[in-house]
């Protein structure tokens, strides 16, 4: 391997004892309704918007968009379906599931128990009886502390049964605001157990949480309120936070241990940050990789490519100061070395949300499955995850991929994308406005919303 991508797997090999004990991510199903909207074309032109600046500057293609009969509830139960079809699972099998979500359908009763009440039509009324589930709702890092919380309890072994984690979104902003088109929709059920097959976590979480305006959703709004560019600067500010405190702490319990020129990322193989749009993830590794490479080798082939980064003892004006830091990171960002860097570790996590768009909570274990779906993955390569919820907080975690992970079988994700339908503007915001009743596609194998009665209960149905 060579320097700029480190060398981790060589420095891990020798530790088996974590091998061992491992709990993790045995297997993952990600569900993505079957109407999409392209963000060139009608759109764009619409909206008085370069197409260059949305496949570029921000790094989307297409939109998923949820038909009249779906919400966030019967997405997450398509995702759970195939999860357990995939892995043949029984109910029984199941003891938790903890569901990660910022577009809860009701402010009391917890998602997973529609869910679940979704799943018996399928496998039986009363299946589900002796599996608990909770709503984690922390805006879109919520179904990443699900995943720690799972993690221990399923580490306790106290219980055979394994734990279901699932993330379920719809991404959804004002018509012709600049979030319209991060917008996306989306379910990730990740199956989490002793021995998994696709990556055991290292148990090490870096944390950062701040109270922040960036982005809220008031009781009763359908749409966020989101401050744009300051919601960038959180998320910012709580990767690096976060990252710092993940590197000290695995330092300090000897798991990355740098020796002189080395640095933290020198470690991991891939990184994996929140997506609420691709271009996002390039912003967050150029923040992490600029305060990891600053005091080690890499550093100087920065300075080399882009010159000397601003010190503040050099001026005597501040505001001038932070105008040049800023035009340096901007430079940083561009430099060859980044862009190399960028490119081994992080570019491709970001390979299905260009098709998908923001799926909130799910978006990180969507560039999960790009790289498994890229077949990006070996055996003992160290991920590193940076999940971000808004409001904010932020929480760093690892991974390491298992000897399993060639035998788990593709999703065809890419190609099932390929074959969803195409919807014009107009059928797009006659569903974003509520007005769209009718499903676009005739439903079929699938959960829908029924309806929902005089109490505002939801009644679900299985189509056959
Ligand atoms: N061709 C190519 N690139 C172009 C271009 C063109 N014609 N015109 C503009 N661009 C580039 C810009 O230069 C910029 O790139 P650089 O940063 O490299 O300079 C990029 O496109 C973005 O353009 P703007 O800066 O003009 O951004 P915008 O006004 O479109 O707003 C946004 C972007 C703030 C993210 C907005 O879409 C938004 O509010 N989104 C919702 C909130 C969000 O996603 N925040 C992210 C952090 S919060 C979070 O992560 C939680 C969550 O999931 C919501």
């Amino acid at each position: 391997m060579s320097s700029i991508l480190g060398n981790s797997s060589k420095k891990i090999s020798s530790d088996n004892s974590l091998l061992s004990a491992a709990v993790g991510i045995d297997d993952m199903a990600v569900y993505i309704p079957s109407l999409y909207l392209p963000l060139t074309g009608e759109f764009s032109r619409q909206r008085d918007i370069d197409p260059e600046k949305l496949t570029r500057g921000i790094g989307v293609e297409r939109m998923a968009v949820p038909d009249a009969h779906e919400d966030a509830a019967t997405m997450a139960a398509m995702s759970l379906l195939e999860l357990m079809r995939r892995c043949d699972l029984q109910p029984g099998d199941i003891g938790k599931i903890y569901l990660g979500t910022e577009s809860a359908v009701d402010e009391a009763k917890a998602m997973g128990t529609y869910v679940i009440g979704m799943l018996e039509r399928v496998y039986g009324s009363g299946s589900f009886q002796g599996c608990s589930t909770v709503e984690f709702k922390s805006a879109c890092i919520g179904t990443t502390l699900a995943l720690e919380s799972i993690s221990y309890w399923v580490a306790a072994g106290e219980d055979e049964r394994i734990g279901v984690v699932i993330a379920t979104d719809v991404a959804r902003y004002p018509l012709h605001s600049p979030g319209e088109y991060t917008q996306g929709a989306g379910s990730v059920s990740l199956l989490v157990k002793r021995d998994p097959r696709i990556a055991a976590l290292e148990q090490i979480y870096g944390c950062f949480t701040r109270d922040e305006n960036d982005f809220f959703r008031p009781l009763g709004c359908a749409t966020a309120t989101v401050n744009g560019k300051h919601s960038n600067q959180c998320y910012l500010d709580a990767m690096q936070g976060a990252f710092a405190s993940y590197a000290a702490q695995a330092a300090q319990k000897g798991l990355i241990a740098p020796k002189r020129g080395e640095c933290t990322t020198d470690w991991i193989e891939h990184l994996l940050f929140h997506i609420p749009y691709p271009r996002m993830v390039e912003y967050a590794s150029a923040a992490i990789l600029r305060q990891d490479w600053r005091n080690s080798r890499h550093w100087k082939n920065v300075e080399a490519e882009i010159g000397v980064e601003p010190e503040p003892q050099n001026y005597a004006d501040l505001e001038k100061y932070q105008v040049d830091l800023a035009g340096y990171a901007r430079s940083f960002a561009r430099s060859r070395y980044f862009q190399q860097a960028y490119n081994a570790k992080v570019k491709d996590s970001a390979a299905l949300s260009r098709q998908v768009g923001n799926i909130y909570t799910g978006s990180i274990y969507l560039g999960l499955a790009s790289l498994l779906e890229l077949r990006k993955v070996q055996a003992k390569e160290r991920l590193c995850f940076g999940a971000y919820g808004s409001g904010c907080s932020a929480l760093v975690f690892s991974a390491r991929a298992m000897p399993g992970i060639s035998s788990v079988p593709s999703r065809g994700l890419f190609e099932r994308l390929e074959r969803r339908r195409e919807i014009s503007l107009q059928e797009y915001e006659l569903l974003h406005e509520g007005e769209g009743k009718e499903s676009l596609n005739r439903p079929s194998e699938e959960f829908v919303l029924a309806r929902i009665d005089h109490q505002g209960y939801r009644h679900y149905e299985y189509v056959r």
